[in-house]
C-alpha cells in the first residue's frame, strides 16, 4: 500500500519533512509544479529539508550546483515560508546518491522526521534519495505523485477509445517500451519527429541525411510495417535534413487526434528549438487542445518545454480537467511501458 500525503494524518507531518524533488529540467517548470506540495507541508511541518539532483555529474561540479534553482524556488514562497526552507546541494556530487548506497540513504533520512517523494520525474532511478531512504522512516507519495500514478494509471487500465498514442523525438529505442504495452489497446500510433526517420527508412522511403537510429533491431523493423504506425507524409526540410512534419502531414495528424477518446503525447514532431521547424509540434497540440471530449496526458522533457515556448501551456489551468501534463521525461516512458519504478515501489509498506 502506498501512503498518500493526501490522506496522512495532519498530526503525523509535524517536525521536520525531507521532500524529494527533481529540479532538473532547464525552465523551471518542475519546480512550479511541487508548489502545493510544498504548500500543503508548510502548514505542518517546522521545516522541510528538500533533496534533489541536476544533470550526471562525476564528483562536484560547479555549473550543476542547484543555488539558482534554490533562489528561483524560494522566490516562490512568502517570507514566513521561506525561512522554513532548507535546499541541500544536487545529491548526485556524493557517489551513494546514484548507487542507491544504504549508509548514505540512512545518513540522509537522519536529517529529517518524514519523507515524502514528489519527484515523479526521478522515481524511475534506484537513488538513495528516491529509493532506500524510504526504508528509514514513514514515506509518503506528494499530491504530484498521486496525480501522476492516477492519471496515468487511468490511460493504461481504461482509456476511453479510440486510443491515439503520438510519439516523436529522437530515439525509437527509448520509446519501444510504451508501443509494446499499448500496441493492442491503442487504435493507431502517430510518429514524427527523428523517431519517423528511422521508420520512415526501413519503409524504403528516402530520408536524405536525416537524423536516425541506424541499425536498428528487429522489433523496429517489425514496426515498420504494422499499419497502426501512422507516419509523416510530407516534411519540412533542412537541407538534406528532414526537420519537421510537413503540413499535409499536420492535416492528417489532426484528423486522427479529433476522432481521439484517449490521446498519449510524447516527444515534439520536429526541431521545435528553432522556429521554423516548431510548427508541427505546435500544430499536434492545438488539434490536441481541440478535442474536447478526450482525455489528454502529455510529458516529455523537452515536450513541455515546447509547450511552455508557445504560450499556450498554461491553457491546462483554465477548466481543462481532461488534459494531464505529466512532469516526467524516461520516468513517464517506464511507467507507460508497465514497468514498475523503483521509487514508487519504495513507498509500498505494510
Ligand atoms: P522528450 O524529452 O519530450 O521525451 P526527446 O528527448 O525524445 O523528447 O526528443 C526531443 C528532441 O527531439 C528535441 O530536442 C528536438 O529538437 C528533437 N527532434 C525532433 N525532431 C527531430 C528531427 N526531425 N531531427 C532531429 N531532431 C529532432
Ligand atoms: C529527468 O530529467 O528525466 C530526471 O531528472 C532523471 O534524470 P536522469 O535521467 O539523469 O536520471
Ligand atoms: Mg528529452
Amino acid at each position: 500500500m502506498i501512503r498518500y500525503l493526501s490522506k496522512a494524518s495532519t498530526k503525523t507531518l509535524r517536525g521536520t519533512a525531507l521532500l524529494r524533488l527533481d529540479f532538473n529540467a532547464p525552465d523551471g517548470w518542475r519546480i512550479e509544479a511541487a508548489l502545493p506540495t510544498v504548500k500543503f507541508l508548510l502548514r505542518y511541518a517546522d521545516k522541510i529539508v528538500i533533496l534533489s539532483h541536476r544533470g550526471r555529474p562525476k564528483g562536484y561540479d560547479k555549473e550543476l550546483s542547484l543555488e539558482k534553482d534554490a533562489l528561483q524556488f524560494k522566490r516562490m514562497l512568502g517570507k514566513k515560508e521561506r525561512d522554513k526552507v532548507i535546499v541541500l546541494e544536487n545529491l548526485r556530487f556524493l557517489a551513494g546518491e546514484s548507487k542507491n548506497d544504504v549508509r548514505f540513504a540512512k545518513k540522509l533520512a537522519s536529517l529529517g522526521d518524514y519523507y515524502v517523494n514528489d519527484a515523479f520525474a526521478v522515481s524511475h532511478r534506484a537513488n538513495a534519495s528516491v529509493a532506500a531512504i524510504a526504508k528509514f522512516l514513514p514515506a509518503y507519495a506528494g499530491f504530484g505523485l498521486e496525480n501522476e500514478i492516477k492519471n496515468l494509471t487511468d490511460v493504461m487500465q481504461k482509456p476511453r477509445r479510440p486510443l491515439i498514442v503520438i510519439l516523436g523525438g529522437v530515439k525509437i529505442s527509448d520509446k519501444l517500451g510504451v508501443v509494446s504495452y499499448f500496441k493492442k489497446k491503442a487504435a493507431f500510433f502517430l510518429v514524427g519527429g527523428a523517431l519517423a526517420n528511422t521508420l520512415l527508412f526501413s519503409r524504403g522511403i528516402n530520408v536524405g541525411d536525416s537524423l536516425r537510429e541506424k541499425n536498428s533491431s528487429r522489433e523496429v523493423r517489425v514496426l515498420a510495417k504494422s499499419r497502426k504506425i501512422i507516419l509523416p507524409s510530407d516534411f519540412r526540410w533542412n537541407g538534406r535534413k528532414i526537420f519537421d512534419i510537413g503540413p499535409r502531414s499536420e492535416q492528417e495528424f489532426k484528423q486522427y487526434i479529433a476522432g481521439a477518446g484517449t490521446i498519449i503525447w510524447n516527444g515534439p514532431m520536429g526541431v521545435f528549438e528553432k522556429k521554423e521547424f516548431s510548427n508541427g509540434t505546435k500544430a499536434v497540440w492545438k488539434a490536441i487542445l481541440a478535442n474536447r471530449k478526450a482525455k489528454i496526458v502529455v510529458g516529455g522533457g523537452e515536450t513541455i518545454s515546447a509547450l511552455k515556448r508557445f504560450k499556450i501551456y498554461d491553457l491546462r489551468f483554465k477548466n481543462r480537467r481532461n488534459v494531464f501534463i505529466s512532469t516526467g521525461g524516461g520516468a513517464m516512458l517506464e511507467f507507460l511501458a508497465g514497468k514498475k519504478l523503483p521509487g514508487i515501489i519504495a513507498l509500498n509498506k505494510k
